[in-house]
């Protein structure tokens, strides 16, 4: 593999042209394991950005790629239709909220989240109000492009170099009771009042349920989100939940609302989709929502991407869906959250650590000082995992089949790390 080609040309996500860090060659993955150039053989702690929940190169979706790549790999979505989306629909509205009869199909996590943003725009232009503003939550993550980065935590996605550009948006403090303590009302205080101070202004709410992900791996009590939806309910407010992380069993549940037993009026997915074979999302939206959205000015909702509805993204998220409707991944979710909640615990003995927490095939270990990312990266690969942390936080969204030992080999490595002073920035 041409590796300094890739150092001097290619553009990682979130890296510099100036002092790139080292990326590390795959040349294949199975199941749980990421197999490098050199032949070394990675156990997955990230799910590749928490998508591949079936693991990698499962036969099922293979076999669901070959058929229909042999039928037809693109077609546009305007005026035509095709089995693939029609399929993946029907099982993802059975999957999904009963509430949600609309599916929109689009190309990524950040473009479902557009998308769900001009849906409650034109809602609003529909009923002749003027809504301009959303109200979010503070260590939120919503996707990179803009509208998406606007509802983002201003800090973490550093708003302040897009200034003038971006649009300004309310937020409001995330909560603060995590997901196993005890539920403190207070915790929607600052909601509250900012819904009251701004409520005739805001299209909708945004947020991400029960897990904050990129924005902090933040897990909260589902309280929260009953409290967030009532309030919603009272000021005739939309809710947009973004499960775009959370969504196809992620923590515990197939949808992250179903810990607190509510619906959204429109619901965001991607990631997992297709079980983490290509790009796809999709926005979903009660029959209120669509109706009104089209009953407006425009008659219809004004988007319509080149790739919306790639029957072959379609046709492998179909084999995805089918593969979760054998309901193995509850099975799955919850030995792995057991596990986690048997063995991360023992890290907190570590003065490095500053907080363990865990929700399905979800781990999270939150350290006093961030990581060094180069040396950090090194050890894990050396140990045998692949886990990428961001700052303080060193997580595993592991593949649900992973097994017991797998997710011991995972939380090894991460207490090696902590065990090596130069694997963190003072
Ligand atoms: C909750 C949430 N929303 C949106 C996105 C953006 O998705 P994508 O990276 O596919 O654009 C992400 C990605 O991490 C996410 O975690």
């Amino acid at each position: 593999m041409d590796l300094a080609f890739d150092r001097r040309h290619i553009w990682h996500p979130y890296t510099s042209t100036l002092t790139p860090l080292t990326c590390y060659p795959v040349r294949a993955a199975h199941g749980v394991e990421l197999e490098l150039e050199d032949g070394t053989k990675l156990v997955d702690g990230m799910s590749s950005w928490w998508s591949t929940i079936h693991g990698y190169n499962h036969p099922h979706l293979n076999q669901a790629a070959h058929n229909q790549i042999d039928q037809v790999s693109h077609v546009m979505f305007g005026g035509i239709t095709h089995t693939p989306a029609i399929e993946l629909c029907k099982k993802l509205l059975a999957f999904a909220p009963d509430n949600l009869e609309h599916v929109f199909l689009a190309d990524s996590g950040s473009v479902a989240v557009e998308v769900s943003l001009k849906m409650a725009l034109q809602y609003w232009h529909a009923k002749g109000e003027k809504r301009p503003k959303f109200l979010t939550l503070r260590d939120g993550y919503h996707g990179d492009t803009f509208a998406a980065m606007s509802v983002t935590d201003p800090d973490n996605s550093m708003h302040s170099l897009y200034k003038g550009f971006l649009p300004e948006h309310i937020f409001a403090a995330s909560p603060k009771t995590g997901y196993w303590q005890e539920w403190d009302e207070k915790d929607l205080d600052d909601f509250k009042a900012k819904l009251e101070q701004h409520h005739d202004e805001i299209a909708a709410v945004i947020l991400e349920p029960i897990v904050q992900g990129a924005g902090g791996m933040r897990i909260y009590h589902p309280r929260f989100l009953q409290g967030v939806r009532s309030l919603c309910d009272q000021y005739g407010i939309l809710l947009i939940l973004d499960e775009i992380a959370t969504g196809f069993g992620r923590t515990g549940k197939m949808f992250a609302c179903e810990h607190a037993s509510i619906q959204p009026d429109i619901l965001c997915v991607g990631k997992a989709l297709t079980g983490g074979y290509m790009t796809l999302s999709a926005t979903l939206a009660s029959k209120q929502v669509a109706d009104t959205v089209c009953g407006g000015e425009a008659g219809c909702f004004m988007h319509g991407p080149t790739f919306m509805g790639n029957p072959l993204a379609c046709a492998v998220a179909t084999a995805s869906m089918e593969l979760l409707a054998t309901n193995q991944w509850q099975t799955q979710t919850q030995q792995i959250e057991t596990t986690f909640s048997r063995l991360l615990p023992e890290l907190t003995a570590h003065p490095l650590v500053a907080d363990v927490r865990w929700l399905g095939a979800i781990g999270v270990v939150e350290t006093h000082k961030p990581v060094n990312m180069e040396v950090i990266q090194a050890l894990f690969v050396e140990k045998g995992v692949w886990i990428r942390p961001f700052g303080k936080l060193i997580y595993m969204m592991p593949p649900y089949i992973s097994s017991e030992e797998n997710i011991k080999q995972l939380v090894q490595a991460i207490e090696a790390a902590l065990k090596q002073s130069e694997c963190f920035i003072n």
